[in-house]
């Protein structure tokens, strides 16, 4: 499958297909899995990225922003200066700049600004999640993976995401999971449909729920299983 640039895709499925396992292998957090086998090639920018390139680059290249907001517990600003720090910038002045950018892109700025000293942990879930999005943004990646980032959030939350992931992609690529098809369409470019560890179907999202081409996805969009 391809994954262009500066696009959304959404992986969907029924639960336990393998959205997440495959999501993984694309910034090789798999690679932490005791007894994992991987087959296949991956290519960023056609450079295959399991044999021609090293996992820490990678990472710094293909963030991730998981299902459950995961903020360290520091406060806010440390938590999108942490990135940073590992990658070696020091200067204070510089780190500012990184933080407030950082949060504006992940359209937070307004509500944290006079709390970066807080503890992040005492934020919303809502909050949590973009502060862990604006994080991931911190380091500037090309590629960013996002596993049911909405999953644990209310409705509203949930559409604040979906507005800034559509932001997000005039200078990223994006890649996310979702077990809500509704998402999916209201979000993304292209859509891939997974059934027992098998991508059965990708396509343009409109063309994907308007036409499926395999029987299985008919199946499971119109609601027949899963
Ligand atoms: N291609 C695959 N081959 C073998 N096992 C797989 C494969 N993809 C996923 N699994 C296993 O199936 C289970 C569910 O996968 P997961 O990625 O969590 O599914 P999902 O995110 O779609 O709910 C996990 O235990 C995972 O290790
Ligand atoms: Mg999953």
């Amino acid at each position: 499958m391809d994954i262009a640039k500066n696009e959304i895709t959404a992986f969907i499925g029924p639960s336990g297909c393998g959205k997440s396992t495959f999501l993984k292998t694309l910034n090789r957090m798999n690679d932490l899995v005791e007894g994992v086998k991987i087959d296949g090639n991956i290519y960023l920018d056609g450079v295959d990225i399991y044999n021609d390139m090293d996992a820490i680059s990678l990472r710094h290249r293909v963030g991730m922003v998981f299902q459950q907001p995961n903020p360290f517990p520091k406060s806010v600003y440390d938590n999108i200066a942490y990135g940073p720090r590992l990658f070696g910038v020091r200067k204070k002045a510089e780190l500012d700049e990184i933080v407030e950018r950082s949060l504006r892109q992940a359209a937070i700025w307004d509500e944290l600004k006079d709390r970066l000293k807080k503890s992040a942990l005492g934020l919303s879930g809502g909050q949590q999640q973009r502060l862990c999005i604006a994080r991931t943004l911190a380091v500037e990646p090309e590629v960013i993976l996002m596993d049911e980032p909405t999953s644990a959030l209310d409705p509203i939350s949930t559409s604040k995401i979906e507005d800034l992931v559509v932001e997000l992609k005039k200078k990223y690529t994006i890649v996310m999971v979702t077990h809500n098809m509704q998402q999916a369409t209201r979000v993304s470019d292209k859509t891939v449909f997974f059934l027992l560890g098998e991508v059965i179907e990708a396509a343009p999202t409109e063309e994907l729920f308007s036409m499926p081409k395999d029987k299985r996805t008919e199946d499971y969009i119109t609601g027949r299983f899963g």
